[in-house]
């Protein structure tokens, strides 16, 4: 019997990768992974932890991936050579989600570039040795750049430009992924904006629209009411009113990749994990200014860190360039090898209640500062400490 069933997982500790690692582990797929430690944790012990939320959660016993400590910026990433010799017995495929979200650097040895590139190539070169025939990376729709036309699954580089250097380094990423030429099948999923948990609005990474409410989040609470209607931002922001942004909840997008990893029809294929309905950005300004009003604490005149707009708009000029040209109209997504594979599993619509629900999760969390659960009876009770704790934010603060 061959041995080599284990499928070799990066990124399983970030958003996307914590609910893969759930929807394999439910599909029992024999799962290796490698995980940096953190300053507090071991690799196993981050894993040990998000597995046992996880199975709170769903209310089943989960099996326990083989975790090996490792990081892709490293030498063999990091893996000592009893780590490879398993590997190379166990292990036929390769799930490549790890990636750094950062915008710009024009240093290639920084992020985004350190990660994408060279993590991808060291990875790429580690699956080589060890024999790996199958390989499955997730990539972006955004390697697209700043193209508007119809954009179809299997179209890469046709000279396009791009908005920021994480685009550009997703795009060498997957083309040194296409171009190997150690692996049977290469498949590549590209999902658009992922948003939190359709469900319960969980995050843990705070881009997309995350940014924007944060945008409108400092903007509320920095500069006195008046300037926070979904007109001003969208105004702030320089975004067109009449653009529109494809988003996709983290949960979908975990159940159509898995499916894909899982299905020996997705081998070889190029995936738009995108939605059906992208959302116009009135519509998403419109949601970020009633959820800053319901959930963020408004500035006060007397305020000594108060600020007028303009300030607000000088003082954020960084990010909002940044912003200006990641919230443009984004092109059409053909989705045909999409719904070949997971037609079947239905994207829930972004709504107002499920933005909002989103919102009042990275609103509550500060956007990170506080230790996010995945635990649906802990996020509700979360919420609610974190608006007993500061009074004003149940008070809606008034735009004009
Ligand atoms: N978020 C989006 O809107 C979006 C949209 C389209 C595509 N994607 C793609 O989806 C994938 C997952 O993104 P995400 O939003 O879930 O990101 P995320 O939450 O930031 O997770 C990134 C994961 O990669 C790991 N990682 C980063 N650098 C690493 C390194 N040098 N060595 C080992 N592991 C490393 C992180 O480990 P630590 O926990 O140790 O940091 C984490 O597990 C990425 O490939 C991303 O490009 C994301």
């Amino acid at each position: 019997m061959n041995d080599r069933h284990y499928t070799l997982f990066s990124g399983s500790t970030g958003l996307l990768g914590s609910y893969l690692l759930r929807d394999l582990l439910l599909q029992d797929v024999p799962l290796a992974v490698i995980v940096r430690p953190t300053r507090k944790l071991s690799a196993e012990a981050r894993i040990e932890s998000l597995v046992a939320d996880w199975e709170t959660v769903v209310g089943r016993t989960l099996p326990r991936p083989v975790v090996f400590a490792g990081d892709l910026t490293k030498a063999d990433c990091g893996l000592d050579a009893d780590a490879r010799e398993w590997i190379s017995t166990h292990c036929d495929q390769l799930l490549n989600n790890a990636a750094s979200l950062s915008f710009r650097n024009a240093d290639r040895e920084g992020e985004p570039w350190r990660t994408n590139v060279n993590g991808t190539r060291c990875l790429l070169e580690l699956a080589r040795s060890v024999g790996i025939r199958h390989v499955d990376h997730v990539s972006t729709a955004y390697v697209c750049g700043l193209r508007y036309d119809r954009v179809l699954e299997d179209d890469l580089d046709v000279g396009q430009e791009f908005g920021n250097d994480y685009e550009l380094s997703k795009v060498e990423a997957e083309q040194m992924v296409r171009q190997a030429d150690c692996f049977d099948t290469a498949t590549i999923y590209r999902p658009s904006i992922i948003v939190g948990d359709s469900q319960t609005g969980y995050t843990s990474t705070y881009h997309g629209f995350f940014a924007a409410l944060r945008i409108g989040h400092t903007l509320l609470t920095r500069v006195p009411v008046g300037a926070t209607s979904g007109r001003a931002l969208l105004k702030l922001l320089g975004i067109d009113p009449d653009a529109s942004k494809n988003f996709v909840p983290v949960d979908w997008v975990a159940a159509v990749v898995a499916r894909g990893v899982c299905s020996a029809e997705t081998r070889g294929k190029t995936l738009h994990v995108t939605h059906p309905d992208p959302l116009p950005m009135s519509f998403v300004a419109e949601v970020v200014q009633e959820a800053v009003e319901t959930y963020s604490i408004a500035a006060s005149p007397d305020d000594p860190d108060s600020c007028d707009e303009a300030w607000f708009a000088e003082n954020m000029r960084t990010q909002l360039d940044v912003y200006q040209r990641y919230f443009r109209n984004d092109p059409t997504f053909d989705r045909s090898h999409m719904l070949q594979i997971a037609g079947d599993i239905p994207c829930p619509a972004l709504d107002e209640d499920s933005l909002m629900r989103m919102a009042k999760f990275a609103i509550s969390h500060d956007f990170g500062k506080h230790p996010p659960s995945l635990i649906p009876a802990l996020i509700d009770e979360e919420a609610g400490r974190s608006a007993d704790a500061a009074p004003d934010a149940a008070t809606p603060a008034k735009a004009t």
